[in-house]
Parts: structure tokens; sequence; C-alpha cells
């Protein structure tokens, strides 16, 4: 599929992955609507590419449905249609059982997971009548199993990737295609405090090529780095006991 002049929406568009997409689409002269809570740095983006493409940018909280809802009326007012939906927001949050918290397991979940939600309800009221639209919906290789110290963030993973699962079936029928992109370890500030050793990093600006060549292809499932997608294939499949040896050393000792 040629991008040229399609209109792509991007959520957290303000860091990392998805600033990243956002750069690289603005250069294949996409028109852009980029969401994030901090306008100012979408507004600074804008400003720098001096693109002479349309880039819509507004604030928006994607835990807020009334929010999300009003930022898509407004885009249905200034643009014809979407083509291309990236639906990126996301936090990594760590947790661990002596200092739980369940507030976040509610900001998880309220981004990873319901924020997607609600943007697939808006994006789907222009998609099924039109017969056309692309979701491609941002989970991560950490679907796979419960990582210690992660257990909203993988859990939150898990049920995007099935939400994003089931709806591709069904959606086939009504012509909208949903992608599950599913990265291993990028170098963004969402894992900027990590203290272990991540396998087979990348740098934002590489994942975000292979998201895009991977959208142009249309393909069902992005996963990437090779290494982590294998990786993440053994660990689904190992027995518990050598899962829980395997991870329980790696668990920081805590007060
Ligand atoms: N980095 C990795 O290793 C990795 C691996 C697998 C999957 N992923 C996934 O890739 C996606 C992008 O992550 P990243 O690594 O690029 O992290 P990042 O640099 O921290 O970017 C996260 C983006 O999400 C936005 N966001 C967070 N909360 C939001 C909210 N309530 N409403 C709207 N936007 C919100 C942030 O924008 P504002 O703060 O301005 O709102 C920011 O633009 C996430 O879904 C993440 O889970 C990342």
């Amino acid at each position: 599929m040629n991008l040229l002049n399609k209109t792509i929406l991007i959520t957290g568009a303000s860091s990392g992955i998805g600033y990243e997409l956002a750069r690289q689409l603005a250069a294949e002269k996409c028109k852009l609507i980029l969401l994030a809570r901090r306008k100012e740095i979408l507004d600074s983006f804008t400003e720098k590419i001096k693109s002479s493409n349309t880039i819509l940018t507004y604030q928006c909280d994607v835990r807020n449905k009334c929010e999300v809802e009003n930022v898509f009326d407004d885009i249905r007012k200034k643009m014809d249609h979407i083509d291309i939906a990236i639906l990126n927001s996301g936090v990594g949050l760590k947790a661990s059982v002596e200092n739980f918290d369940s507030k976040l397991a509610d900001e998880s979940f309220e981004v990873n997971v319901l924020g997607l939600i609600y943007c697939v309800e808006e994006l789907l009221k222009d998609f099924i009548p039109r017969k056309s639209g692309i979701i491609a919906g941002v989970s991560s290789i950490a679907d796979v199993r419960g990582f210690p110290m992660n257990g909203f963030y993988c859990a939150s993973k898990a049920a995007a990737s099935v939400f994003l699962e089931s709806i591709r079936v069904e959606l086939k029928r009504h012509n909208v295609k949903i992608i599950t992109v599913r990265p291993g370890f990028v170098t963004t500030p969402m894992i900027a405090k990590n203290k272990f050793k991540m396998p087979f990093l990348m740098k934002a600006d590489k994942a975000a090529g292979i998201i895009v060549r991977g959208i142009k292809k249309e393909r069902k499932i992005i996963q990437f780095p090779i290494g982590t997608v294998i990786w993440g294939k053994l660990i689904k499949v190992l027995p518990n006991f050598i899962f829980d040896f395997i991870f329980s050393k790696q668990i920081p000792y805590e007060k």
C-alpha cells in the first residue's frame, strides 16, 4: 500500500515510538492527526518538520471517554476521513507485591486497554459504513506471560492483544483491517528506568520503520525484533516450574 496522502491518526505521538512514527510518516507525505496529553510537544514537532502536509494536533487523555469522543467529533469536521489509525498510547508501570497499589492497575488498564477501546469505538463509526480502514493497535511481546513486577503491564497487553485478535476476525466482513503490533524492548522513556539488561534492545526509529513497512504490507501481526519474538514463543510454552525458577531469580529484594 502506498501511504502518499493517506490520513493517519497516531495516539501517543509525543514520545518514543509514536513520535518516530509521526516523523517517518510526515516524510512519506501523509496527512497526520496526532494525539497525546502533551500537546505542546506535538505542536513543536509540527513546527520543526515544516511539512507542507496537513497536521492536526489534539490534547487528548485516552482514559477519558468524553475527551476521546470530542476529539473524534472535531476530526470529522476537519478531515474527510481517516485511512489508518495507529493506537500507540501506553504506560509501563512497575508494581511489586510489597508495594501493591491498585491505582497503578487503574492507569495501566485505562490507558493500555480502555483507551484503545474508546478510540476503536470512534473509528468503527466511520470505518464500518465506509467498508475500509486500518487500525494498528500497539501491544507488546510482554503479552505472552506474567513477568514479575510487571503484572499490570503484562495483563493489560494480553487483554489488548486478545481484544485486537477478536475484532480482527469480526471486522474482516466489513473490510476493516486490524493489525496487532508486538514490539520487544525499544529505547524510549518508557523503559529508561529498567535496571536489567534488555535483550535485543532496538532504537525507536528502527522500530517505527518496521511498523511503517508492516502497515504498508497490511500484516496481521507486526512483531520484532526476531530474537525477542522467538524468545517470547519459547517462554510461552515453558512449564510453570521452569518459568518460576528463571524469573524468581530476577526479582530484586524489597523491604
Ligand atoms: N519501549 C518498549 O520497549 C515497548 C515495548 C513493547 C511495547 N511498547 C508499547 O509501545 C507503545 C509506545 O510506548 P513507548 O515505548 O514509545 O513509550 P513512551 O515514550 O513513554 O510513549 C508513550 C506515549 O503514550 C502517551 N500516553 C501515555 N498515557 C496517555 C494517556 N493517558 N492519554 C494519551 N496518551 C498517553 C504519551 O503521551 P503523553 O504523556 O503526552 O500523553 C506518549 O506519547 C506503548 O503502547 C508501549 O506499551 C513499548
